[in-house]
C-alpha cells in the first residue's frame, strides 16, 4: 500500500505519495485559523437570520463541515452537485446539475459555500439557477479564488484566500476523485 509520508525539500513541506510530490500551499493551521475567521463574520452578518448553506459537491463537502461549526447561529444544509470537468484539469465550459437541492429555498438566505473560484462559470451558473427559485437572497462563501482573467465580476462575498493560478488538490478538492483527503491545499509538483 502507498501511504502519504510529509518530507522536507530545501526547507519546504511537501508530501510525497509514490512518485507525486504534492507541495503543500496553505496548510492545516492556516486553514483552520482563516476559515474560524470567515465563520465569525458570517455569524455577525446573519445574526437573527436563518440562512441554509448550499454546499456544492463534492469539492466543498470538508469545507462546509469546518466553516459550519465555525458558524454559531441555527443554519439548515443542502447540497447540489454541479459537473463541469469530468477528469480533466481544464473546465469544458459546460456546467451540468447531477443533484438537486431537496429543499425549498423560497423567501430563505442563501448562502452558497463552494469550495474553489476558477473560470467563475459554475458560480454564475448556479447564482443564476438559484435565483430563478425565488429566495431572499443569494450571498457565496468561497474558500478559495484562483488570479484568473474574468470579465464577470466577483460575486463571492466570503473569501478563504487568493491563490495562484494552478491546479490545486487537497481539502476537499481532488483531481480524477484523489487527494480530497489531504488536511492542506497543495499543488502536484513534478507534472
Ligand atoms: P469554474 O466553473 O471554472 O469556476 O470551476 C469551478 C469548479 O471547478 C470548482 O467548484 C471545482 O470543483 C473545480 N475546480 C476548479 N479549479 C480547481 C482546482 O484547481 N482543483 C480542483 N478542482 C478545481
Ligand atoms: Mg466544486
Amino acid at each position: 500500500m502507498v501511504q502519504y509520508k510529509l518530507k522536507k525539500y530545501n526547507g519546504e513541506k511537501v508530501l510525497v505519495y509514490g512518485k507525486k510530490k504534492i507541495k503543500i500551499l496553505i496548510d492545516k493551521k492556516q486553514l483552520s485559523r482563516r476559515i474560524k475567521e470567515l465563520g465569525q463574520e458570517i455569524t455577525r452578518d446573519y445574526e437573527d437570520k436563518y440562512p441554509i448553506l448550499v454546499s456544492v459537491l463534492r469539492g466543498s463537502f470538508i469545507f462546509v463541515a469546518d466553516i459550519s461549526r465555525e458558524i454559531k447561529i441555527p443554519v439548515t444544509f443542502d447540497f447540489m452537485a454541479i459537473s463541469s470537468y469530468g477528469d480533466s484539469k481544464v473546465s469544458s465550459g459546460i456546467v451540468r446539475i447531477t443533484k438537486d437541492l431537496e429543499s425549498s429555498i423560497e423567501s430563505r438566505e442563501v448562502l452558497i459555500i463552494e469550495d474553489i473560484i476558477d473560470s467563475g462559470r459554475t458560480l454564475n451558473y448556479l447564482i443564476k439557477n438559484l435565483q430563478a427559485r425565488n429566495p431572499k437572497n443569494v450571498e457565496v462563501c468561497a474558500l478559495l479564488d484562483k488570479n484568473v482573467p474574468r470579465k464577470t465580476e466577483n460575486k463571492v462575498k466570503y473569501k478563504g484566500f487568493d491563490i495562484p493560478n494552478k491546479f490545486v488538490v487537497g481539502y476537499g478538492l481532488d483531481f480524477a476523485e484523489e487527494y480530497r483527503n489531504f488536511p492542506f491545499v497543495g499543488y502536484i509538483e513534478n507534472e
